[in-house]
């Protein structure tokens, strides 16, 4: 069966794009296609000026390790390191370590109000907290796009707020694009653009204009979708 049929998106750099859609519709297959984490049978997946559909596994790993940031809904921390290691430990594997490395991690952890948590390791913090250090950890490699599938769903209103305006604050501080699958409107207003899936397909598009306008979001998506 095909998951994606003809899904087209383009985002620049700087921009926040949130993917919403109905379960089964293909956000989380296009994530996996723009991350390197499965290849299409067809069409291209194209990155920094070059196509990582058509790169061989090796290399697509190595592009998505040192290019790509990845955010998941179950924050994945490894559970015996801080939150310090935890945010090193992609550049570690990228090969990168010491002083330099120590002070960019603190320097993430502070720009997602966790500064004051260096030293926690994953299960001593709550899952708001869990999150922004997953968020600090896929930035650390200064990725082009940093991919988040429904990264606040396990998270309760308050503390899944916190964690959308902390992504679009760090897209414009950092400038790389930032691709979110989520199911909340609310969520979605901090985007600056949301892309709907329906059945395999881009079916639309909403310009949120400002956050908090979750109504407007909810009722051009219900059209959408409809
Ligand atoms: N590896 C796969 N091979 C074939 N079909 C798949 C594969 N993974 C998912 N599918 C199917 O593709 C469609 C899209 O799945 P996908 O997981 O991308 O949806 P989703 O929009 O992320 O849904 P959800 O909101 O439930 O996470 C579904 O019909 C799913 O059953
Ligand atoms: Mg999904």
């Amino acid at each position: 069966m095909t998951a994606l049929a003809d899904a087209t998106m383009h985002a620049e750099p700087g921009e926040f794009v949130a993917v919403m859609g109905s379960s089964g519709s293909g956000k989380s297959t296009l994530l996996h296609l723009i991350g390197g984490l499965d290849q299409p049978t067809s069409g291209s997946v194209r990155m920094a000026g070059q196509d990582i559909a058509r790169m061989s596994d090796r290399d697509r790993t190595l592009f998505r390790r040192n290019h790509i940031g990845i955010v998941f809904q179950a924050f994945n921390l490894l559970p015996t390191l801080t939150a310090l290691e935890n945010v090193m430990l992609p550049a570690m594997i990228d090969g990168r370590s010491g002083a330099e490395l120590r002070d960019r991690a603190k320097s993430l952890l502070e720009s997602v109000d966790l500064g004051h948590r260096l030293n926690h390791r994953p299960q001593a913090m709550a899952g708001g907290e869990q999150q922004r250090v997953a968020l600090a950890r896929a930035l650390v490699n200064d990725p082009i796009v940093v991919l988040a599938d429904e990264p606040t769903g396990n998270l309760d209103t308050q503390h899944a707020q916190e964690v959308w305006r902390l992504l679009a604050r760090l897209v414009r501080e950092q400038g790389c694009t930032v691709i979110a699958v989520t199911h909340e409107p609310s969520g979605a207003t901090f985007a600056d653009r949301v892309v709907v899936l329906k059945d395999g397909l881009v079916t639309g598009e909403i310009t949120p204009d400002g956050e908090g306008n979750a109504s407007l979001v909810a009722a051009r998506y219900a059209t959408l979708v409809g």
